[in-house]
């Protein structure tokens, strides 16, 4: 059976894809660099940085796959 997985934030600073996009449409901003100004995420393990990438990308916010960076 094919696994599936509910990723939706980052772990280590706790903030959710919904939010750093709610935050990136506040503020006009379309980086991760500029959303790492304001918003301390991706700065640990680093393993939600292809997910945000992907979010930016997409405007997906919930992720059922493993994406590599
Ligand atoms: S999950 Fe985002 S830095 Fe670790």
């Amino acid at each position: 059976m094919e696994r599936k997985y509910n990723i939706i934030k980052c772990i280590c600073y706790d903030t959710t894809f919904e939010q750093m996009k709610e935050i990136m449409k506040e503020k006009n901003i379309n980086s991760i660099e500029e959303l790492k100004e304001i918003k301390l995420v991706a700065a640990n393990c680093k393993l939600c940085l292809p997910y945000i990438k992907r979010m930016i990308e997409t405007g997906q916010t919930e992720f059922d796959i493993i994406l590599d960076k």
